[in-house]
């Protein structure tokens, strides 16, 4: 396969960086988009850019995607420094995270509606036919499970999954009036190694590994469908090709109670942990549950890790990066 040049917004976030290195080492030309925002601890996001930078073929760029004229001059040192006409943009920068859309949603609609609408525009002017779009299972808010993309969602429980629909919006529209090629990937509750500090699997770890009283919203009976961040991007890398218009769920398809899933790190770790409960958070849904068969149909696509060994490592990287997580806040 010929090598593309490949713009990755989000290069710094948890998973932009892998899909970042993915694409670099298999020979792909990354042209990494990223701001830096404050929504978490930015010692995580240095970490993972430090690890990137090191591979021959993968440029940083620091840049804000809802700046149009920012997101145009980097694009100008693209074709002028680089001397590069981008084939693919795979759009993973976004503000995430339920909770705190509902305490900023202006956040949320500036990153990914606009963010999202100013690389479509990109791909029009610079005739770029494929874009991918990092979506969320958060759109389908409380549908029955197991979710699949022929739902209608229509009933957003909060502005980060209002702002995401928008996005998809948005996406659909270029689509139908420029014909640009879109893949839509709806990631259900990603988890693993550098993963983020404001999402459940790293904070259990932290709690349990410090010794920390561990907060649980709810009764702990509600379930994810935690999916590896390795098949995530790798499912992603595989949505890069010409589909027409598709949205594909990437989950892994085996919803876990938060319940199981502290007794799987209390077991890793050897630690006993106190677990204190709060209230139910009105934004937050129940449970999720991913019906992949469409991943598996389109781009011959099935996750390769199971929720055991996806927690073994990520609390692997979790002990060989003391010194690292030791300060990192949640
Ligand atoms: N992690 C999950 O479980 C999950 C689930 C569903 C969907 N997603 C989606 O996947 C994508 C990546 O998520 P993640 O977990 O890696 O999050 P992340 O926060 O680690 O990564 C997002 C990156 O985007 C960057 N960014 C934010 N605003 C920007 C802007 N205006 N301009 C340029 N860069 C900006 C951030 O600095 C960050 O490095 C997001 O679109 C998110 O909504 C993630």
């Amino acid at each position: 396969m010929n090598s593309m040049n490949i713009l990755v917004t989000g290069c710094a976030g948890f998973i932009g960086s892998k899909i970042s290195e993915l694409l670099s080492l298999r020979g792909d030309n990354v042209f990494g988009l990223d701001n830096f925002s404050d929504s978490y601890d930015i010692r995580l996001k240095q970490f993972r850019l430090d690890k990137l930078k090191h591979l021959d073929n993968f440029h940083f760029l620091h840049c804000d995607v809802s700046d149009n004229d920012a997101l145009k001059n980097s694009y100008e040192i693209i074709e002028g420094t680089h001397g590069a006409k981008v084939d693919v943009v795979v759009n993973l920068a976004a503000r995430a995270g339920v909770r705190y859309s509902l305490e900023n949603p202006w956040i949320y609609y500036s990153t990914n509606v606009f963010g999202t609408l100013n690389l479509l525009e990109l791909c029009k002017s610079k005739k770029i036919n494929k874009f991918v779009l990092a979506s969320t299972s958060s759109i389908y808010g409380n549908n029955p499970t197991p979710y699949d993309e022929g739902q209608v969602v229509d009933k957003q429980l909060s502005p980060y999954a209002s702002s995401k629909k928008s996005a998809e919006e948005l996406c659909y529209t270029y689509h139908k009036n420029f014909g640009i090629d879109i893949s839509i990937l709806r990631y259900f509750t990603v988890y693993g190694p550098a993963g983020r500090p404001d999402m459940s699997v790293y904070r259990f770890i932290k709690w349990v590994a410090e010794g920390s009283d561990l907060i649980f919203y709810g009764d702990g009976n509600q379930k994810r469908d935690f999916t590896y961040i390795d098949d995530i991007a790798k499912g992603t890398i595989l949505a890069i090709k010409n589909l027409g218009f598709e949205i594909i769920n990437l989950g892994s398809g085996k919803p876990v109670s938060l319940i199981d899933l502290v007794d799987m790190i209390k077991m890793n770790i050897k630690k006993e942990v106190k677990i204190v409960y709060q209230g139910v958070h009105p934004a937050d849904i129940h449970s999720t549950w991913a019906d992949i068969s469409k991943a598996n149909k389109i781009l011959d696509w099935q996750p390769d890790y199971d929720i055991k060994q996806g927690i073994k490592s990520t609390i692997e990287w979790y002990n060989n990066n003391r010194e690292l997580v030791k300060d990192v806040e949640l």
